[in-house]
């Protein structure tokens, strides 16, 4: 069976999108050395700026300095057994290039809150890296499914079924309509 960049299995049973290990050659083919770690506190700027640039801005809500704190406080004080997942990829420079926030829900659901990629990295795999990792960890602490919202129209409803996700619904927010998505994870998969 073959794999396509992003780990595609072509022709697999499920045709399902994962990617395990962070990309070493982007899209423009240039070479590069990745970190994946848990935010800290001062990754916040980094993150924002992700959510700010142009391109990107239209994809995301506000997100408060307050809410990537308490997430990254939980995170570093209950480690593993946090509900709270928020993970950045930095580069050589320690400039933050993506970023993914969830949460842990006690009903068994996990919340996809964000995920975004710096514009200059984008379509190189470092999105499907951060999503994999999100799946297997919520696979792993007996989540029964992970869900997100994304704005009607945009391009990222495009990616997600990639994963597995299904749409289930529509949700009109204040501003705009979102797409609810959702991946039921099967215990032992
Ligand atoms: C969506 C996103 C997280 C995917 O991460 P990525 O590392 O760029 O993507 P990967 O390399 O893993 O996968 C490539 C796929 O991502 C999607 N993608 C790439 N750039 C994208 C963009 N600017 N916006 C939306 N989806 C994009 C496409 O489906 C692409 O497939 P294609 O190359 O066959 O068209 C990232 O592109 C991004 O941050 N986009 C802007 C913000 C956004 O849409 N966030 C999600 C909503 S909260």
């Amino acid at each position: 069976m073959t794999k396509s960049k992003l780990g595609l299995l072509a022709g697999g049973p499920s045709c399902i999108a994962h990617r395990s290990k962070l990309p070493t050659k982007l899209r423009n083919k240039q070479q590069t050395e990745l970190k994946v770690r848990n935010a800290q506190l001062d990754d916040y700027l980094g993150i924002r700026k992700i959510i700010n640039s142009k391109n990107n801005r239209n994809s995301f809500g506000f997100l408060p300095k307050v809410v990537v704190d308490d997430a990254v406080k939980h995170q570093n004080a209950e480690g593993e057994k946090s509900q709270h997942r928020i993970r950045v990829v930095e580069d050589t420079d320690g400039r933050i290039v993506a970023f993914l926030r969830a949460y842990h829900r006690q009903d068994g659901a996990t919340t996809l809150h964000e995920i975004g990629v710096a514009e200059d990295m984008q379509s190189s795999g470092i999105g499907s890296f951060l999503l994999t990792e999100l799946i297997s960890a919520s696979r792993k602490r007996g989540m029964k499914k992970v869900g997100l919202k994304t704005p009607v129209g945009m391009r990222s409803n495009g990616y997600y079924p990639r994963f597995g996700f299904k749409q289930v619904g529509t949700y009109t927010g204040r501003k705009r309509v979102l797409n609810c998505y959702e991946l039921t994870l099967q215990l032992g998969a």
